[in-house]
């Protein structure tokens, strides 16, 4: 882990008076839930077209159910991570301004995070796409039809591919960035478009936290490699003044 790094960005975020943190699936993989492009993602099992798009809501709704009563039901087992918990503890603190994600799983709310802007849904609110009616969970996880129109297809409330993005949301969004002086990016490949197109926005200091380098990292002004939940775990120990615990570090310290 990169020291040096690690404490410009403590000194960013203790100096700054507005930070705004863009999550993706990346955010959610310590808690044991897959992303979607790296070497274990969905998309290297399933081809996204089968299943996350309308058509698929339409014409293969065993597909479509069968893909997201999983990912509905993983959120039963799986919670969030410190990652997500020194996020919330930075909002509390005064320190984030809002969380902006591409996530659907609601980590980042049951984490103690107020301000968050869900830019493609959420698997946990579900309603009747014959008419529009709410539902619940466990009424799609049944398969029930729909208690007002009697309709078959529940589907969760998030944002399949070719589907309108939720403006309001996206409103909120890019004026809580462009008022931002310190974005953070954590875990997301950037490949998905107009999400990746939110960090330029900024007039402030962007920052990259990442497994891997993505194909907008070089326009970062610093990227950090690494799990999110160590890196965040790192930087909170800066932050607080403490000494930052890496094998490194430790080593010098016992010789
Ligand atoms: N710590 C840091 N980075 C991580 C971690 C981790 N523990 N785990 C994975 N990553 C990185 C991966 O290396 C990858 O670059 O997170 C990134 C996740 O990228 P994607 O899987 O493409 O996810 P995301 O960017 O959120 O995808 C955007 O695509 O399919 C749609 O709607 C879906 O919201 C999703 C959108
Ligand atoms: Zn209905």
């Amino acid at each position: 882990m990169d020291l040096h790094k690690i404490t410009l960005v403590a000194d960013w975020l203790q100096a700054s008076e507005s930070t705004v943190i863009l999550t993706g699936a990346g955010m959610s993989t310590e808690s044991g839930i897959p992303d979607f492009r790296s070497r274990e993602g969905w998309w290297k099992k399933i081809n996204p077209m089968t299943v996350s798009t309308v058509d698929a809501l339409e014409n293969e709704y065993e597909l479509f159910h069968g893909f997201y009563s999983l990912r509905l039901t993983d959120l039963k087992t799986y919670h969030p991570h410190k990652g997500h918990h020194f996020l919330a503890e930075w909002e509390n603190q005064g320190f984030v301004k809002g969380i902006v994600t591409q996530n659907v799983d609601g980590f980042h709310q049951e984490a103690g995070n107020k301000s968050v802007h869900e830019l493609h849904g959420s698997l946990r609110s579900i309603f009747c796409s014959d008419c529009g009616q709410a539902s619940d969970e466990g009424a799609f996880l049944n398969q029930d039809t729909c208690s007002e129109c009697g309709g078959h297809h529940l589907r969760p409330d998030i944002i399949l591919f070719g589907e309108i993005l939720p403006q309001e949301v996206w409103g909120k969004a890019i004026r809580l960035i462009e008022e931002s002086d310190l974005l953070i990016v954590i875990g997301s490949s950037l490949q998905v478009s107009p999400a990746n197109e939110l960090p330029f926005l900024t007039n402030g200091k962007k920052v990259i936290i990442n497994n891997e380098a993505t194909l907008l990292s070089e326009q970062f002004d610093l990227q950090l490699e690494g799990k999110a939940g160590d890196i965040l775990e790192a930087i909170d120990e800066k932050r607080k003044g403490g000494e930052i615990h890496d094998d490194i570090e430790n080593t010098k310290r016992r010789t």
